[in-house]
């Protein structure tokens, strides 16, 4: 198979990041393109090694994909505690703060990451950014009353430096876009974050929100991939 140089520097970040996971230990999956190259690499692992770990999914997409590649996997309840989270990132600053949940699946990628020891981010370079927000946040949501959510979110806006406050329901298609746990994801499309984490506090206040997809102070190492494969760990 022919690589796209994109697909060939998050294949180089996933496969340098695999050999993080040793025997024994119970690790976080994380979720999208840059994850499915993760978990791919510990299937050949787990076939070609032996290596024998336990994966605890962020998503259904990503327990299928564990399941076909004959890996372990176990639910976090079961788990309880995990040694490591290998997961991808939307958005990387450098202190390691993360916008996440392009794919939608942020609230299990969170609660998984903070469960867990280490967090480890695999990305390509062109995730690395010098302040957070090019990409839009995304809020989880409850779909009960998601119009006043998003009024009141856009509300609290006024007050954050940011220089972009429109939001956008995400959609499949005619419907809402739906999470795993069942909820809508209102995208804020903010250009710039000046304060990240008064925006997240002031955010997880409102009370149809969920949880927003900023990542602060839970990434501890940024695998990041270049389309020539190099590597660089931060
Ligand atoms: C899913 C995520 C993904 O990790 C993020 O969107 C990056 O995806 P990709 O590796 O496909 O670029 O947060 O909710």
């Amino acid at each position: 198979m022919t690589l796209t140089p994109l697909d060939r520097a998050k294949c180089a970040a996933a496969c340098r990041a695999a050999d993080f996971v040793e025997g024994g230990m119970k690790v976080g999956l994380g979720t999208g393109s840059t994850a499915a190259f993760l978990i791919r690499r510990l299937g050949e692992r787990w076939r070609e090694e032996g290596l024998r770990f336990r994966g605890v999914p962020t998503s259904t997409r990503t327990a299928d994909l564990a399941r076909e590649e004959g890996i372990e996997v176990i639910s976090l309840e079961e788990a309880r505690w995990l040694d490591l989270t290998i997961d991808g990132a939307d958005e990387v600053d450098g202190s390691l703060n993360l916008i996440k949940g392009g794919g939608g699946a942020l609230l299990q990628e969170k609660i998984v990451a903070t469960a867990s020891d280490r967090m480890v981010v695999i990305a390509d370079a062109g995730k690395r950014v010098e302040t957070l927000g090019a990409f839009p946040l995304p809020v989880e949501v409850v779909p009960f009353g998601w119009t006043a959510t998003r009024a009141l979110i856009e509300e609290v806006l006024v007050g954050m430096d940011v220089l972009g406050r429109t939001t956008s329901l995400r959609m499949n298609g005619d419907m809402p876009f739906v999470t795993d746990e069942g909820h809508y994801i209102i995208d804020l499309h903010l250009n710039r974050i000046g304060n990240a984490r008064q925006l997240s506090l002031v955010l997880n206040q409102i009370p149809g929100v969920v949880e927003n997809g900023l990542f602060l102070d839970i990434c501890d190492t940024l695998v990041m991939g270049h389309g020539d494969g190099r590597v660089e760990v931060h």
